[in-house]
């Protein structure tokens, strides 16, 4: 058993992570639920009464999906990221479903039209931008007397130079208020769908922070383009809307991410948010000027060696987020504070030496904790996340994967 607590000097949410889990073996994943739902706090303000849909790809874990829905009526729904979990979590009793990303998936489009027959309120919602879609959704979901609901992605993405730069995830292609009104009758003319909202992610605001470390020029940019592209967006997502709702009612126009609430809340025609990654608070929230979350989930791995006496190497420890290969897709040692990683080695498969200060009074057996640069990917490399509240593990309960699902 690891205990560390006789080593002062470490911080003192180390010693309280150490004392709630000195009956666990390393490695393992927690999260501190007293700094899941200060995050939690953080984001409904910011939300300022709009309706959160939580992003089930940030949290991938059904009780703590559960826990978060019951938690506060601020959150509606859920923003979820295939077919077969959408399914999958509606079976689980969820319901509001809005399957954030296009699918291909045949098999699962005849699932859905099955359960949209038997339970249409509980039939997730698909995302679409193009008549290949529409076409596919309906060759796949075959005859019905239930239409399927389907909802448009919008491109908010920001352009400069008359459209020769474009900044921003590359997702949809339709852009403008005529293109979403082509679309939307393309729906319509449809009867086997129905056009149930409209969804637009501004990811160059929502998951990009306008502070990164050490590159203060860079960040005055981010800070620019950002206040320029919302001024964009909300102009346009308004006209989009107006357009739109011309030709049939929307039950929801969706839009943000954890980074991006209180602006995007600010826009009238947005009816309900998105967020997710702000309750665990991985390493890529830590760089917004707008707002401070609390890391909330992390990984501990066992000191198994002292290569000298300035570093600790603890077992395994790679789990690189998605992303452009780039330094800041690293995971990042975070207690006891004053580590870093090797240069040269990074985060490995099977060891990951930390050095710096804390290194030294770090002992074979002892453990260090870890936060990923993302928030749900870390659910793919453990089968529970032990909850901790004060200093004790209150529950244990399981990731996506520990109830045997990967769905991505
Ligand atoms: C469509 C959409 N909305 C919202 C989000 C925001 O999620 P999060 O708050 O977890 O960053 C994402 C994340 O990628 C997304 O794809």
């Amino acid at each position: 058993m690891a205990t560390t607590l006789p080593h002062l000097g470490f911080s003192s949410d180390y010693e309280r992570f150490e004392r709630a889990t000195e009956g666990l073996e390393a490695p393992f994943a927690l999260v501190d639920l007293d700094a899941m739902w200060a995050n939690s706090d953080d984001m409904l303000r910011r939300a300022a009464g709009k309706p959160i849909r939580v992003a089930s790809k940030s949290v991938r874990s059904r009780p703590i999906l559960e826990r978060i829905l019951a938690h506060d009526p601020g959150y509606r729904g859920l923003l979820t990221y295939t077919l077969p979990e959408s399914l999958w979590l509606a079976e689980h009793g969820f319901d509001d479903l809005v399957l954030a990303y296009p699918t291909a998936d045949r098999t699962a489009i005849a699932e859905l039209a099955r359960l949209t027959e038997e339970r249409p309120a509980a039939a997730p919602v698909l995302m679409t931008d193009s008549p290949a879609h529409l076409d596919l959704i309906e060759a796949a979901a075959g005859p019905g007397s239930h239409p399927i609901r389907v909802a448009i992605e919008l491109d908010v993405n920001w352009w400069a130079l008359g459209g020769r730069v474009k900044i921003g995830p590359k997702r949809s292609a339709i852009r403008t208020p005529q293109q979403a009104v082509e679309f939307a009758r393309e729906i319509l003319r449809r009867p086997r769908l129905k056009l149930a909202g409209l969804m637009a992610y501004e990811g160059h605001i929502a998951g990009l922070g306008d502070r990164p470390p050490g590159k203060r020029l860079q960040g005055r940019v981010i800070e620019w383009m950002q206040h320029r592209s919302a001024a964009e967006i909300a102009e346009r997502r308004g006209a989009v809307v107006s357009a739109i709702a011309e030709l049939a009612d929307l039950e929801f126009v969706n839009g943000g991410g954890t980074g991006s609430l209180q602006g995007t809340a600010a826009e009238p025609a947005v009816t309900e948010l998105a967020a997710g990654s702000g309750f665990f608070a991985p390493t890529l929230f830590d760089t917004y000027s707008a707002f401070k979350l609390r890391p909330a989930a992390m990984f501990a791995m066992p000191v198994v060696r002292k290569p000298s006496a300035s570093i600790a190497t603890v077992l395994g420890g790679g789990y690189l987020a998605s992303g452009p290969g780039e330094p800041s897709r690293v995971p990042s040692p975070h207690l006891p504070g004053g580590l870093r990683l090797d240069r040269f080695e990074g985060a490995g498969e099977v060891q990951t030496p930390v050095i710096g200060e804390a290194a030294r009074r770090l002992s074979i057996g002892d453990r260090v904790y870890f936060r990923h640069t993302k928030a749900g990917e870390l659910c793919e490399r453990f089968d529970s996340l032990h909850l901790v509240s004060g200093d004790a593990v209150v529950d244990e309960v399981p990731t996506y994967r520990g109830e045997g699902r990967n769905f991505l």
